[in-house]
């Protein structure tokens, strides 16, 4: 969708990362936008007001209790103004700042006012994006309906220093926000969808771990027909070799407890799709060091059985409404995704046969079964599939009737 005359709300957080800022203002402009920008204090020792002034052509604001804009546009006006307030870069004291509900500062006081949906770009050292307090304001923030893009995971500002927390390019930042436009008329608009993807990794020491074929293709497809029909996506994905969806909100784990935990954390939801392909077993004791030939054979693995995250959910007291399982069967497809409906306690089984080369291709032929019966579908592609599901998803769950939810 395009952003031709969409007004938006540019909050310009302090970091490195600010520099970034100046080309998503020039990207957001090449595409019609009217860019506003709102920088923070730290902002301006990293970037100057006269340069982010020059690329918006407007007023930069940034003092909360100046007379003159309190007098002239008004922190209320400012946010309610905007089509979507975009923070980029979010730093770790910005986000606990809006989790928490700040409005010490004009940009605080804007992220509590605005009505407009609110998309972070959040950059910040990996040891600040892993530590736990980052992690509880991300995940009230995303209850709060905040959207995501980023971090990626490169190199550093500072030396040496390499891992998650790279702010998403201007480009990434401004496809999510077309992909957020696109999606704030359509049918799954303020609801929140909880997909697992790809495979679990369970360790058998620090460099060994038991994994399966699973790509992640089809959950990562049916997370972004989601997003698509306007639902916030919160996507829990295993190991995979994909790109984040746009406008998707991924929590990466490895290993099936840790894909539990972020599921349960994610909830509550409106509906939750089990695509992942979780490892039934994980290695009890996994060894903290390398294990070594000894001479005397090779070792022996205990395994313990993982939790089933589906049927953990599937039974829990704060169930979605809509809770949707996958059965990968390679026989007796139906008899078996039928006796996976009941145990797991699903309302839908996507039954497929994997016993071609469905796991990691990009065709799939499924069933449909739920209480009422069975639905063979043709063979499609999984992008196909997951469309077909979404719309099913959206049918089941129905549209909000809150106009003011668009988007968020
Ligand atoms: N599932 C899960 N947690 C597990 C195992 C499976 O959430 N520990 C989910 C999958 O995401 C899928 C469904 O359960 O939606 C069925 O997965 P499948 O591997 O087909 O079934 P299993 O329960 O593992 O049964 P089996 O391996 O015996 O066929």
């Amino acid at each position: 969708m395009s952003l031709a005359t969409r007004h938006i709300l540019l909050v310009v957080g302090g970091g490195i990362a600010a520099y970034k800022a100046l080309d998503l203002i020039r990207r957001l402009r090449e595409r019609g936008a009217v860019v506003t920008a709102v920088m923070t204090a730290a902002a301006a020792e990293f970037v100057t007001p006269l340069s982010v002034g020059a690329l918006t052509g407007s007023r930069v604001y940034h003092d909360l209790f100046d007379r003159e804009d309190e007098q002239d546009v008004g922190h209320i006006r400012l946010a309610r103004g905007a089509d979507a307030v975009v923070v980029a870069p979010a730093t770790a004291d910005r986000m606990a700042k809006a989790a928490a509900g700040f409005a010490d500062d004009l940009a605080g006081a804007i992220l509590l006012a605005t009505r407009a949906p609110v998309l972070m770009a959040p950059a910040m050292n990996p040891a600040m994006w892993s530590h736990p307090a980052t992690r509880r304001n991300l995940d009230i923030l995303s209850g709060d309906g905040v959207r995501f893009v980023g971090p990626r995971a490169g190199e550093m500002a500072e030396a040496g220093e390499a891992g998650l927390g790279r702010m998403a390019e201007p480009l990434e930042i401004v496809a999510a926000l077309e992909a957020l436009f696109a999606s704030a008329g359509g049918p799954l608009a303020g609801r929140h969808v909880v997909v697992t993807s790809g495979p679990t990794h369970e360790p058998i020491d620090p460099v060994r771990y038991i994994a399966n074929r699973s790509s992640g293709r089809q959950g990562h497809a049916i997370a972004a027909a989601l997003a698509g029909l306007g639902a916030r996506v919160t996507l829990v994905s295993g190991p995979v070799a994909l790109p984040d969806p746009t406008g998707v909100d991924v929590r990466h784990v490895e290993t099936a407890r840790d894909m539990l935990a972020a599921v349960e954390a994610a909830l509550p939801a409106d509906a939750a799709v089990f695509v992942a392909a979780v490892a039934d077993w994980t290695v009890s004791g996994a060894s903290e060091r390398k294990l070594k030939k000894t001479g005397e054979g090779p070792p022996s693995l205990a395994l313990v059985e993982n939790p089933d995250i589906l049927k953990t959910i599937g039974h829990a007291a704060n169930r979605p409404r809509l809770v949707v399982g996958f059965a990968a069967e390679t026989n007796d497809v139906i008899e078996h995704a039928q006796a996976k409906l009941k145990a797991k306690g699903a309302d839908l089984i996507v039954a497929n046969d994997v016993s071609g080369a469905v796991m990691g291709g990009a065709y799939n032929t499924v069933h449909l079964l739920s209480a009422d019966g069975i639905e063979p579908w043709p063979e499609m592609s999984k992008t196909a599939v997951a469309g077909r599901l979404a719309e099913r998803i959206a049918a089941l769950i129905g549209a909000p009737v809150d106009a003011g939810d668009v988007g968020r």
